[in-house]
């Protein structure tokens, strides 16, 4: 078993990133110590993995609430739901919750916890590499309104993540390519021996060899977790975290969240930011030719789908939380391993790589 530590003073808690882990005993013990605990999880994931873990919690009051499946159901009324379970089950604010899915479910059990009684313990358990590598550290928690994604939410940190490898045995192989989209950003953002080493083992990774993927789970979690110490609440340096994201909601937002799954939108969104970085002078097509190949090997697409050609893609970047005073900020790359936030680029370097994956290009 491999731990890392999220530095946050007094709110710091321990990563753990192995196989067999969802079933272990000793790690419950220590991290949700408490009497009263509810799992959350969906439909999916419950027939997979709720048993073993539930036969692992230490004693006391289990209380297991089950949502559908789907992006669809992150939203305040399945929060009321959530919170109108915990009061008639008559869970004080010693309770804990334990996150079992992907990103979906640990966002909304992690607002939830945020607000009930004004701040309760919760757990993540992440069972998808999206939610593995990024979404169940570092605190983001929220649900979506009908007028947009994540609109409302809180930064609350879990009191630990377990990630288990030998969940992703099950997931689907679109869902796989997806997290490997995130694992990637985190080569090209700050780490480019971890971009060499990914080159050199996204074989591995796609046949879901398990050393490889805790490699990769621990290398992501790292560089996510050096990031949310040094930048909690995105004051500044968090936002590269987002390169690709930019591009990649506009484009998810433009195709009505239907066709491409949020890691492949940024795939295509990290490619359109290193060739717009390539435009400006920083990467060398050479550059931009590896990123590309990197994501192809990871099975992820590259070039816009048919149905988002002549989007007014412009439009739908000028809706980005990331949009401050008008200006829009971008998450750009000086080279493979060194993101800048940018909101003084040239323009027309925007506008020639949005004209040209719009008409279908690929960098
Ligand atoms: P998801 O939670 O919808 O899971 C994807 C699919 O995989 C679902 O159908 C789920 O039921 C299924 N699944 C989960 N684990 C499985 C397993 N082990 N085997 C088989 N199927 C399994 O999607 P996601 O990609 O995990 O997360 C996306 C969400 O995360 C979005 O809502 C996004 O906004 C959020 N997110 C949050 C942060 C953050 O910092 N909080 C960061 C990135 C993304
Ligand atoms: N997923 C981006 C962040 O956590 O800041």
């Amino acid at each position: 078993m491999r731990e890392l530590t999220v530095r946050l003073g007094e709110r710091s808690y321990p990563i753990y990133i192995g196989r067999g882990l969802l079933g272990s005993r000793e790690l419950y013990a220590e991290l949700v110590p408490g009497s009263q605990l509810m799992v959350v999880t969906n439909t999916t994931v419950e027939k997979l993995y709720l048993d073993k873990l539930k036969t692992a919690l230490p004693g006391g009051r289990i209380a297991v609430h089950v949502l559908p499946d789907g992006e669809k159901y992150k939203t305040l009324a399945s929060f009321e739901n959530l919170i109108t379970e915990l009061l008639r089950n008559k869970f004080d604010r010693g309770c804990c919750l334990i996150a079992l899915g992907g990103g979906v479910i640990g966002d909304l059990t992690g607002f939830a916890a945020a607000c009930y009684q004004r701040g309760i313990r919760f757990l993540q358990v992440p069972t998808t590499l999206l939610a593995q590598v990024d979404s169940s550290v570092g605190g983001k928690t929220a649900v979506n309104h009908p007028l947009g994604k994540n609109m409302i939410g809180a930064f609350h940190q879990p009191c630990g993540v377990i990630a288990d490898v030998d969940a992703l045995s099950t997931l689907p192989d679109r869902e796989l390519s997806a997290g490997l989209a995130e694992v990637i950003k985190y080569g090209l953002i700050r780490d480019k021996e971890f971009f060499v080493w990914l080159e050199n083992n996204m074989a591995a990774l796609v046949t879901r060899d398990p050393a490889a993927l805790e490699e990769a789970v621990e290398r992501s979690c790292r560089n996510k977790a050096e990031v949310v110490a040094a930048d909690e609440r995105e004051g500044g340096l968090r936002a590269i975290l987002n390169l690709g994201h930019t591009f990649g909601h506009a484009l998810e937002t433009g195709l009505n969240y239907e066709l491409l799954l949020h890691g492949e939108a940024v795939a295509i969104g990290m490619l359109m930011a290193a060739d717009m970085s390539r435009r400006l002078g920083w990467l060398g097509d050479d550059d931009v030719a590896r990123i590309r190949a990197l994501l192809q090997l990871a099975e992820l697409p590259v070039r816009f789908p048919g149905q988002a050609r002549g989007l007014d893609m412009r439009e739908l970047m000028s809706v980005d939380k990331k949009v401050r005073g008008g200006r829009l900020n971008l998450v750009l790359l000086k080279t493979i391993g060194e993101a800048v936030i940018s909101r003084d680029f040239e323009e027309s370097a925007l506008e020639e790589t949005l004209a040209f994956f719009s008409g279908g290009g690929v960098s």
